[in-house]
């Protein structure tokens, strides 16, 4: 799978075009890309620092590191969601195929935000929608069909931020400026329809979900993604193109900060009279309101992440 990813890391990284001697996070680096090729391209000068929840990965991108005597790179398992960095730590942070999977991927832009020095910039690499990510579809296609949704009735897809401009929005919210998309399409190959299923079911966390279910819905899931590979295949193999949106930000020269004392802001919603939640505001503690967010909520939102109800709480 990682042979399949090295083009996505490649243009994520001619975006952010990386300089000798910066600073650099990898949010959710997984087995350490793109992590140890920023390495590479920062020199012994500078830092790269990837973090990921998993403890086996810390492990394993630190083994590989080190058999590829990559300097200026450390592994640390760390919630993105909470990162143990000061402010202004990096000057540049990308994560590749991360956020679509995050919990809360606006409290990871938040914290990226905070962690980027005032002429940083963020590059965000994930799968753009269903019908233009088919390498991913040709599984996930047969897992929204036949797997049974959680008790909120909900599924979650690789595909969460890849619509249209909704990456832009997510970063926009966070406080970054100058927010950009771009989409570019690789091919990925595989030897044959085992070879997919044992990449994407026993390599990547939507295998996880597939073992979760029944060993008939197991079986249904399988046996339609190899239909669904049938369009794909070629005298070479399977060869089945897939889209990724590349969307990169930067701080921007009027950031704003908490006030000293701590991050003590209250959230308050506004509905219109329609009854549709339309934007939210932040009101820092210090006083009046410093910042308001025009990201639409919809009314319904996502069940991961509930809508919330009118009225302010603090956080
Ligand atoms: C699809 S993998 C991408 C790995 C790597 N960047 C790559 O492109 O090969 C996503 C990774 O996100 C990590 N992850 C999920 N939630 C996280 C969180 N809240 N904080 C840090 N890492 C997280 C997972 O452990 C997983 O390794």
């Amino acid at each position: 799978m990682l042979r399949n990813l090295e083009p996505y890391g490649f243009d994520l990284l001619a975006r952010v075009d990386p300089k000798v001697r910066e600073r650099c996070l990898d949010i959710a680096t997984g087995p350490g890309e793109p992590a140890m090729s920023l390495a590479r391209m920062v020199g012994p000068d500078g830092k790269v620092v990837g973090i990921d929840l998993s403890e086996q990965m810390v492990e394993l991108a630190t083994r590989v590191a080190s058999q590829r005597r990559i300097p200026s790179v450390e592994f640390r398992t760390m919630d993105a969601e909470k990162m143990d960095f000061p402010d202004e730590s990096f000057d540049l942070a990308v994560s590749r195929f991360g956020f679509q999977i995050f919990t809360n991927p606006e409290a990871v832009a938040r914290e990226t935000y905070r962690v980027l020095a005032p002429k940083g910039r963020i590059g965000v690499a994930i799968w753009s929608t269903a019908e233009k990510a088919s390498a991913i579809h040709a599984v996930v296609g047969p897992m929204l069909e036949f797997a049974e949704p959680d008790e909120t009735g909900y599924l979650p897809t690789p595909y969460e931020l890849g619509g249209p401009g909704e990456m832009m929005k997510l970063l926009e919210a966070a406080g970054f400026h100058e927010a950009k998309e771009g989409r570019k399409t690789h091919t990925m190959s595989f030897k044959d329809a085992d070879d997919y299923i044992e990449t994407f079911v026993e390599g990547t966390p939507l295998g996880h979900s597939i073992r979760e279910e029944d060993p008939d819905i197991q079986g249904k899931i399988l046996a339609r993604t190899r239909e669904n590979l049938r369009e794909w295949r070629t005298r070479n193999g399977i060869r089945i193109p897939c889209e990724c949106v590349i969307a990169t930000a930067a701080i921007g020269l009027n950031r704003q900060r908490p006030p000293p004392g701590g991050r003590r802001m209250r959230i308050g919603w506004e509905r219109a009279a329609s009854g549709e939640i339309r934007t939210r505001r932040c009101f820092w503690s210090s006083g009046g309101c410093r910042r308001i967010r025009m990201r639409p909520c919809s009314p319904t939102g996502s069940p991961r992440r509930p809508p919330p109800t009118c009225g302010t709480r603090s956080s």
